[in-house]
């Protein structure tokens, strides 16, 4: 509860235990058994930075986070505490809550673009190894490269396939670009977009800025459906990491604000790291020290603090520790290693405390203004002012009516799958022609051909007739000879005088 401009969030019998507002982006760990308190501290804490301005993102894993939405209300176990917390009379509110849904069904969608999500974290998500990441990475650039939108994952398998069938031309400019890489891109592709992931990838892109926004001087709870992104846990784990990478990148640096600018809440944080790579969590570790300084608080709400990576969990510095059984040997050395992060408290034993602390208990340390760690409290922590619990069905179907009257138009943006259909129909339209060109050059040369050919023949023709008159003239001339020769010598037997000769000699010739 936002009181007397505190985050008062739990009470040490009578002494008001607040997280500092400057101290509040050094992030935090609510950790404790099944049914300790866990999500209702949650619901405090966040409830308590909305009193104070602060919006909220929540990962709401069982739907009981959705209560926030609604006023709370007395119940037995409140009426018993609140005269305790100084809080007799408590006023129920409800918070102002925005719900997102990655499938659309529990609230606003949010999704994001291949390009923004970028190839780093897709390789991840997709599990790439380094060839294939870097292949990817090449389809990122030639993308770019060429002004082609990737927005949704038909978009990113249209370029894979262009590339692949024109791998030679970009080869050169980009680096070997094999078709087995392609292949096992297209297959990562298809099994992502069968997990659900091409719900998240298209428009319009949700601008992560958009979580910070006020009401009537109250943060926004921002409230994620994860019931059914949770079944898909690398695909949660990298859409988180998106959300903080893209907050990261947006945000300005700010360094220690009076009071953060967006708190996160990860409950059941331990679905972010199981069957996690070493790659993603190194990448999760780093994004949390980084975002830090764009005053953004991130919290991991989970069963042990062993669930959280060593790397990650240094750096929570403000801690909730709800109870923890110790059954087993592994169970006791997790108390021991749970009770070792607090600065102990001299009035009681800290292990002991963790496994003896009651529902809505916890043992409680955050940091001082300096940056230090309070020494450990065993305290009570506050009622929230909103329901404990989830909303009814129909009271989030008006929620969601609410979200639909006022749906942004879709952006209009022609992505890379349109682009290179039509790419495609071009080059296609231009080998036909091309086809047809060398049909037509082929039919003209035969058609050539033909034509000298039967020039030839006639030439051949021509020359044989004539080849045949001078023959028949020859025989002509040999006969008329001959005749001649006939004549002459008839003539000459007959002893005609020669002017008779000459007479006879010019009938025959003629
Ligand atoms: N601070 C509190 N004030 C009032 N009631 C509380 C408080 N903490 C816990 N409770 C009660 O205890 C119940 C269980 O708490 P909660 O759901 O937060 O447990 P959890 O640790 O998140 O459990 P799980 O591990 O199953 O998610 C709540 O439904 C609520 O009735
Ligand atoms: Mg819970």
């Amino acid at each position: 509860m936002y009181l007397d401009n505190e985050l008062y969030v739990a009470n040490a019998d009578g002494a008001k235990l607040c997280i500092t507002g400057k101290m509040a982006n050094r992030h935090g760990l609510i950790a404790g058994a099944t049914g300790t308190g866990k999500t209702v501290t949650l619901q405090v804490l966040a409830e308590t930075f909305s009193q104070a301005g602060v919006p909220c993102f929540m990962a709401d894993m069982k739907g009981d986070l959705s209560g926030i939405a609604k006023a709370g209300k007395l119940s037995g176990f409140i009426e018993k505490r609140k005269d305790g917390f100084g809080i007799p009379d408590p006023q129920f509110a409800p918070c102002p809550v925005r719900f997102f849904d990655v499938f659309a069904e529990q609230g606003e969608p949010i999704k994001t673009t291949i390009a923004n999500m970028g190839p780093q974290l897709l390789a991840r998500l997709m599990e790439l190894n380094e060839t294939q990441s870097g292949v990817l990475a090449i389809a990122f650039q030639i993308a770019e490269d060429e002004g082609l939108n990737l927005i949704t994952a038909e978009d990113l398998s249209s370029l894979l396939n262009y590339i692949g069938k024109n791998a030679k031309d970009y080869t050169t400019k980009y680096g070997n670009v094999t078709s087995a890489s392609v292949g096992a891109i297209q297959r990562a592709l298809l099994a992502i977009k069968s997990e659900g992931a091409e719900n998240f990838f298209g428009l319009p892109a949700f601008n992560v800025s958009d979580f910070i926004r006020t009401k009537d001087g109250r943060g926004i709870m921002n409230v994620l459906a994860a019931d059914k992104l949770m079944l898909k846990p690398k695909l949660y784990s990298t859409f988180l990491l998106w959300l903080l990478t893209d907050l990261y990148q947006t945000l300005p640096e700010v360094g220690d604000m009076d009071l953060p600018k967006l708190v996160f809440f990860f409950d059941e944080a331990h679905m972010l790291f199981e069957d996690t790579s070493k790659q993603l969590t190194d990448k999760i570790e780093q994004i949390v020290r980084l975002i830090r300084s764009k005053g953004v608080g991130v919290y991991f709400i989970t069963q042990s603090p062993t669930d959280i990576p060593d790397d990650i969990l240094g750096q929570l510095g403000n801690r909730v520790q709800h109870a923890l059984r110790a059954f087993t040997p592994k169970d006791q050395k997790a108390v021991r290693a749970a009770a070792d992060t607090f600065r102990a408290n001299p009035n009681f034993k800290t292990d002991e405390a963790i496994m003896n602390l009651e529902t809505g208990e916890a043992l409680v340390s955050f940091l001082d203004p300096k940056g230090a760690p309070s020494i450990v409290e065993r305290a009570k922590i506050l009622f929230p002012l909103s329901q404990i619990g989830a909303i009814t069905v129909d009271e989030r179907a008006a929620f969601m009516a609410e979200y639909k009257q006022n749906t942004p138009t879709p952006t209009n943006s022609e992505g890379a799958a349109a682009v290179l259909d039509k790419r495609n129909a071009e080059t296609e339209k231009a080998a036909e022609e091309a086809a047809a060109e060398k049909e037509r050059a082929a039919a003209e040369k035969i058609a050539e051909k033909e034509r000298l050919a039967a020039e030839k023949e006639a030439a051949r023709l021509k020359k044989e007739a004539e080849r045949e008159a001078k023959a028949k003239e020859k025989e002509r001339e040999k006969s008329r000879k001959e005749t001649m020769k006939t004549v002459n010598t008839v003539t000459k037997a007959i002893g005609l005088p020669s002017i008779l000769r000459t007479i006879v000699k010019s009938f025959f010739k003629k």
